[in-house]
């Protein structure tokens, strides 16, 4: 070994023993011929005193630069009073120098790793080793770590076998574009990366394993964002002969332990539920973020005979009007507002009314339009105090709860009433099976293997979209952590479900005849869920997205600054694979 202790585990217990330390060159201080020197390895600090005393030392000390990579033999001694540094777990110590080793130099740096993070984040990514270099970085990489080992050792004593499944596989459905990888010994045919271990995860289950899970790389080529990336880790697991709430139940267990082992925190299990349909309905989200409160306020009924067109009409046309109360809010200028008004638009709404509320009742551009009797009603219901503002929106269930929902959340972010330090989880269950997409198509809400509930069956071909899921999702402070269902075991009823997505049985033959074949041959009652690790570990570090705590991220375009990838490849390559790329001229 090149050293006999670690910088940041060194106290005063180490007072007056000869040591050896390696590690980086993080500040340097001169004062008054004394240098300092802090070095650091991955545990930490120390700082090194060299003295003028050992003049050549002193001097070779003096050229060192930031980073350079040094050995150093010397005796732990304590601190003059006025060096003392509180801050540091090696804060009351020091290492006199005898002897130095330079191990190898650094050149300038594009920016210190001692420094704050102002750093753009291209640079940052490009020298991504210089960047996990910093404390806070390295701090979350170690969280990670301890997440993993942790969720690893519950499984395991839980009776769970990790086990892997393909990389280079066939098309799983989750909602997102496949990554293709081409074939060279089969021109012309793909591999997809998986979007998730679904189908193979469900096979095991067929197989007899029972329990299963797995840390697994995910793939979808889907637009980016702070909590999604085109290459994530889900923590996947499936059990068989269980029902719902035995799948909560162990995922409850697992998040237990690892806030508790994590950051020491006593999570009271059962975790709060609620149903997909309240979720919508007083958050306008099937992600609601319980730290505050501005809940959303169906006014239908209250404005359904109003002399104000806007909310009659939307109600007797099927739609509704709702609203939200906002107390103590920050003075909002007109402008201020239009662009609040912007925002609701930009999330699908025609329009926003927002009026102020005084002692006379409410004070806007819509309110005259309204009886007193009315304003009072929408007040009684909004409980509305002097001071608030109210906003409300009239339009479809859907278009109002969507609309509304951004508007909580962008209102209480502008009025801070997102309390830091609170830690809000909730199951949303009963997810409907169906939605449908733009092109008015029906679609899978989760993925087409989700198992409807047994009361909700019979109504598959009559009206698909009431039918709901034995699906769950966790949520955690408004981020949705991992989702999961209760698969259908039955062949038959797969094949409903199919023929509802209108996949035809050629073409369910063709994606998934293997998964398909397999439940033929004795497939068990099963189910699971599959859980973000990245965003578990975002929201455990406290930071706002998951690449500061993925250690070689891609940049919100999909790509990387340290490899430069996606890139161009030879044409000998493409050659090979027996492709061509479009609007390229082969010579
Ligand atoms: P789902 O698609 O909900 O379910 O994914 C599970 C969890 O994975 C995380 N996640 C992502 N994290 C980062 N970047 C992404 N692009 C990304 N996409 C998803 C989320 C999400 O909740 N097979 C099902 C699970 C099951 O039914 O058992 C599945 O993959 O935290």
């Amino acid at each position: 070994m090149l050293r006999t202790n670690h910088c940041g585990e060194l106290s005063e217990e180490n007072l007056g023993e000869s040591i050896t330390l390696a590690g980086w060159v993080t500040t340097r201080r001169d004062l008054g011929g004394l240098l300092f020197i802090d070095l650091r390895d991955r545990s930490g600090i120390v700082q090194l005193l060299f003295s003028p005393d050992r003049a050549d030392l002193h001097e070779r000390a003096g050229d060192l630069n930031r980073e350079d990579v040094i050995k150093v033999e010397g005796t732990v001694i304590e601190r003059g009073k006025d060096n003392i540094n509180p801050e540091l777990n090696t804060g009351t110590i020091e290492l006199e120098v005898e002897d130095m080793e330079v191990l190898n130099s650094s050149e300038n740096l594009p920016f210190s790793p001692s420094g704050g993070l102002e750093v753009n984040e291209n640079t940052r990514l490009k020298y991504r080793y210089l960047d996990l270099r910093r404390d806070r970085m390295r701090d979350n990489i170690e969280l990670r770590h301890r997440a993993f080992k942790i969720i690893r050792d519950y499984f395991d004593e839980e009776g769970f076998w990790e086990i892997e499944t393909p990389e280079l596989t066939k098309s799983t459905p989750e909602g997102a574009r496949d990554f293709l990888v081409p074939s060279r010994l089969h021109h012309g045919k793909f591999y997809a990366l998986p979007q998730s271990p679904q189908l193979f995860k469900q096979l095991f289950m067929i197989s007899g394993f029972e329990k299963y899970f797995q840390i697994v790389k995910c793939f979808r080529d889907e637009d980016l964002r702070a909590d999604r990336q085109p290459e994530f880790t889900q923590l996947d697991m499936e059990m068989s002969f269980v029902d719902e709430e035995d799948v909560i139940k162990v995922t409850e267990g697992m998040i237990k332990r690892v806030f508790d082992e994590i950051l020491d925190l006593d999570l009271e299990l059962p975790l709060p539920r609620m149903t997909y349909e309240e979720a919508m309905n007083r958050y306008g989200s099937d992600r609601p973020d319980l730290r505050f409160g501005l809940e959303l306020v169906d006014l239908s009924p209250v404005v359904a005979d109003s002399n104000f067109n806007i909310f009659s009409g939307t109600v007797n046309n099927g739609g509704v009007v709702k609203g939200l109360s906002l107390s103590d809010p920050n003075n909002y200028n007109r402008s201020q507002l239009d662009s609040l008004e912007d925002y609701a638009k930009e999330l699908g709404a025609k329009g926003l009314l927002w009026a102020q509320v005084d002692k006379e009742g409410l004070d806007g551009q819509f309110t005259s339009h309204l009886t007193g009797e009315t304003e009072q009603s929408i007040l009684d219901e909004l409980e509305a105090d002097p001071g608030d503002l109210v906003f409300i929106v009239a339009d479809s269930r859907r278009t109002t709860n969507e609309v509304l929902g951004g508007m909580r959340l962008k209102l209480a972010n502008q009025n801070d009433m997102i309390p830091e330090g609170e830690w809000e989880f909730t199951w949303v269950r009963r997810f409907p099976l169906f939605g449908t997409d733009d092109s008015g198509n029906i679609t899978s809400e989760h993925h087409p293997f989700t198992s409807p509930r047994d009361e909700d069956v019979e109504k598959l071909s009559e009206d698909p979209l009431n039918v709901d899921a034995k699906a769950y999702d966790l949520v955690l402070n408004g981020i949705e952590l991992g989702g999961g269902s209760i698969r259908i075991h039955d062949r038959d009823l797969q094949q409903d479900i199919f023929d509802v997505l209108g996949i035809s049985q050629e073409e369910a033959q063709e994606k998934f005849g293997f998964f398909l074949n397999a439940l033929n041959y004795g497939a068990p009652p099963h189910g699971g869920i599959a859980l973000g690790l990245d965003r578990l570990a975002m929201l455990l570090a406290g930071e706002d997205s998951i690449r500061d705590v993925i250690a070689f991220p891609k940049t919100g375009m999909a790509q990387s600054p340290l490899t430069g990838a996606p890139m161009e490849v030879s044409r000998e390559q493409l050659d090979d694979l027996g492709l061509q790329v479009k609007g390229e001229n082969k010579d």
